[in-house]
């Protein structure tokens, strides 16, 4: 298939091969009839299909077509269930292959850092292998139907701040044992057909010109055979892109980066080899997958497995006295309080907003499941605002007084978390916080149901009998709540996040999201529960954590070395309870000697069993080399370290069950490490420096000049272009990241800026006394066209 590829390209004439470097629009790539190469459509991802109909606007954010919305990844990650997490894949694979889609853009799969990024609900894990190993299934799923996945963003994209041009300052084993490893295990063992590369810098060089994380790691070390698609505006110069092992920007560039790469190679700045290779990734990808024959697409069952996928996500945190399950014996008249219960927050906006199917809402599933006359429904807050309203309160608290059990529904807004705008902290609106506060005051048993998309401070923790997790949880996420409510399901979801006490636990506190374009990853290898374990902080909730209405026993942990650097170990669960439920049984490893400092333990496999009411059942896992290695950058590879391991076998990070203590064997005779923190790579804007291609419309707010400019930017800004996919705030904050170079880009066609242009203003804005003539030029233009 491959060698056809290369056989189309070589009858390709170098114009034409050049053209395809840079997409035709701003979801397609360009045909060449002539060879028989067709264009192939590329849509948002992840958790639902949206593509965009015929119709699509410059911002890709117009109107999509009707879609099944899943819930979103922070909430997938939470089911710890491969199996589940394929089937779901499959379906959004053969949704797209009906709606004629080459290009499923997801799984998201960066890492959470910290959990003010905005767009955690996106991402999968702070753990890598957890995020790896779900993404590995997510890409089964998808590319079994012959739809591309493109894993993104690849990588270190940790952040909605500046996040195309923002330089993440990483040391070469935190960038190898938690950042990359969760692409390098769905690279291995799912070959996805492309990966998406991120718009900031890695260590002063753009992801997508990064020659060392494209080629050399991606490539060379981890076999990948697909195709890199730069994110949209990911691109600064297209020849560089090309040259370091990039093949597609994205959105189109028009001319622009056709014109960039014409010039590199008359300046031998780029070989016709290196279009060759990114062109042939193109064709090869076009074919990939076309043999297949994808399952008939049927979007009610889709909404059926959205609803198991939430039912499985869905994280029981307290349930003192055995508050729930809701059941009729027990409770006579329920009470449903807070906006979320009638308009439910079940996606996240910006590029993944989907055009959902069928939404549920909490109020109809209670009444659907309980009965009209058993439900009595209070709004308690206003959905659109964070001001407590003292009419809605007092509606509230009637509710409350009159009702034998409270389900309280809150969470976060659209306003608190979103692509292209981080948190500034943990809490709740703080309307939701009074609600919480005034309705406990009046009812005992009160379940609070959050609606969120990553870790929050949860108000009345303490105070609180009960508090269940349902994340963002997609269209048909108010049914899978009813079912756990009401015990027709058992709760199953373990925290792929820990949920910290406060924003001064957060191991990139001090250093999120940066100064100066640069943000540096002080805290190395150590975030998440690796973080906590280590300062040895108590926490709200840990990393794993989840209950369950039953009860589940380990015993015989057993642990047998095998030969050098592998070991396979099994442990029996037991179902004590009276009813049936699943289990997630997290096998952690730590070195008890290490050369260099290591985490307390880290998850190095788990898996889930159903398990009926009394059964037993025994569970294995095999581990390999990788489960004992850490990244010695003395000699920029794996090393095992001859010593004592201890596997232990938990129900969180914090709740170990089992232990055994074994001796692993190295093969390497002598194994030396330095812990070298290394950074490279310290290119930023400060005031006073020229202004440039990669300056942010947001730096231009302090610039003599520049200020112009800026004014007339914002100044245009229309919040009514984001429609329903994006808050004001959001749009707001994107635009103001914008680097100056992608302002042409995301324009429109007929306000679209050439480069002669872009770079006619940057020296005009540069402009000193001697060259005083064009600082004045921008003045004037820019006083005029105000
Ligand atoms: C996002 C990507 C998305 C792309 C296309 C970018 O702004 O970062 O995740 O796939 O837009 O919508």
């Amino acid at each position: 298939m491959r060698e056809q590829a290369e056989r189309i390209v070589s009858q390709l004439t170098l114009d034409e091969k050049i053209s395809l470097l840079t997409g035709k629009d701003f979801w397609r790539t360009k045909s060449i009839d002539r060879v028989g190469l067709n264009s192939i459509m590329l849509s948002d991802g992840p958790h639902g299909l949206r593509k965009q109909g015929e119709e699509s606007d410059h911002l890709g954010l117009n109107e999509s077509i009707v879609s099944v919305c899943f819930p979103t990844a922070s909430a997938v990650a939470c089911t710890f269930n491969e199996e589940l997490v394929e089937r779901m894949g499959r379906s959004l694979g053969s949704n797209s292959a009906d709606e004629e889609v080459k290009v499923l853009l997801g799984p998201g799969n960066n890492i959470k850092r910290s959990p003010l990024c905005g767009r955690n609900f996106e991402y999968f894990s702070e753990d890598p292998l957890l995020a790896g190993k779900i993404t590995s299934a997510m890409i089964k799923g998808i590319q079994s139907q012959g739809v591309a996945c493109s894993v993104k963003h690849f990588a270190v994209n940790n952040q909605e701040e500046l996040r195309m041009v923002v330089n993440a300052v990483v040391d070469e084993r935190t960038l190898r044992e938690i950042y990359l490893t969760a692409f390098e295990i769905p690279v291995k063992e799912s070959n996805p057909w492309t990966i998406m590369s991120a718009y900031n810098r890695i260590n002063g060089i753009y992801a997508s010109e990064n020659n060392r994380l494209l080629n050399e790691i991606l490539r060379d070390e981890w076999g990948f055979d697909g195709l890199v698609v730069s994110d949209w505006g990911a691109v600064d110069h297209l020849y560089k892109a090309i040259a370091n092992g990039m093949d597609l920007e994205m959105p189109t560039s028009r001319e622009v980066g056709v014109d960039n790469v014409k010039k590199a190679l008359a300046d031998n700045l780029i070989t016709e080899e290196q279009i060759n290779v990114a062109a042939t990734n193109l064709v090869y990808l076009t074919s990939r997958g076309n043999e297949i024959t994808p399952d008939t697409f049927d979007i009610d069952q889709a909404h059926h497995l959205a609803r198991e996928v939430a039912e499985e996500a869905i994280v029981l945190l307290k349930n003192d006295n055995s508050l729930l399950p809701i059941t009729a014996d027990k409770y006579q008249s329920i009470g449903l309080i807070g906006g979320f219960a009638v308009t439910p927050r079940y996606q996240g906006s910006g590029s993944s907003r989907v055009n959902s199917y069928k939404v549920t809402t909490l109020l109809e599933s209670f009444v659907e499941t309980f009965g009209a006359k058993q439900v009595t429904f209070a709004q308690g807050y206003d959905v659109s605002t964070d001001v407590p309203s003292q009419t809605l309160m007092n509606q509230a608290i009637e509710v409350a007084k009159s009702s034998d059990v409270v389900v309280l529904s809150v969470g976060l807004t659209d306003d608190y978390e979103s692509e292209g705008l981080d948190r500034d902290h943990l809490n709740l609106p703080t309307n939701h916080i009074a609600l919480i506060e005034e309705v406990m005051k009046h009812n005992k048993n009160v379940v609070m149901v959050l609606s969120n998309g990553s870790a929050i401070k949860i108000p009345f923790k303490d105070e609180c009998p009960a508090i269940v997790e349902g994340w963002l949880s997609g269209e048909s996420g108010a049914e899978a709540m009813v079912n756990i409510l009401s015990g027709k399901a058992n709760p199953s979801g373990r925290l792929a996040e820990t949920f910290i006490l406060n924003e001064s636990q957060d191991p990139a506190a001090g250093n999120f999201p940066g100064t100066n374009h640069e943000v540096v990853y002080e805290e190395g290898i150590f975030i998440g529960y690796r973080a906590h374990q280590k300062e040895r902080n108590t926490v709200q909730f840990p990393f794993g954590f989840g209950l369950s209405y039953t009860n589940f026993d380990y015993s015989d942990l057993t642990v047998d070395v095998i030969g050098k650097e592998e070991a396979r170990v099994s442990v029996v669960i037991h179902n004590t309870g009276l009813v049936d439920g699943k289990e997630v049984i997290q096998l952690y490893v730590n070195e008890n000697n290490p050369l260099l400092t290591r985490p307390v333990r880290e998850l190095k496999r788990f898996d889930k069993v159903f398990l009926k009411a009394g059964e037993s059942k025994t569970v294995t896992f095999s581990l390999d080399r990788r489960c004992f290695a850490f990244f010695n950058t003395e000699i920029q590879d794996w090393s095992v370290n001859t010593g004592e391991f201890t596997i232990e076998i938990g129900k969180s990070c914090e709740d170990i069950q089992c232990s055994s203590t074994v001796h692993i064997e190295s093969f390497e005779s002598n194994v030396r490490a330095t812990d070298q923190r290394t950074y490279v790579g310290r290119e930023v804007f400060s005031k006073g420096q020229k202004v440039n291609r990669n300056t942010t419309v947001s730096d231009l707010e302090t610039h003599p000049t520049g200020r112009l400019l800026y004014n007339k930017i914002m100044n245009a800004v229309n919040p009514e272009e984001a429609g329903d996919v994006l808050c004001e705030k959001a749009l707001i904050s994107m635009i103001r990241d914008l680097p100056l170079r992608n302002l042409s880009l995301f324009a429109g066609e007929e306000d679209a800026m050439d480069e002669k242009s872009l770079d006619f203003i940057i020296k005009a804005m540069n402009a000193t006394s001697q060259d005083k003539l064009l600082g004045k030029i921008v003045g004037l233009a820019t006083r005029f066209s105000k």
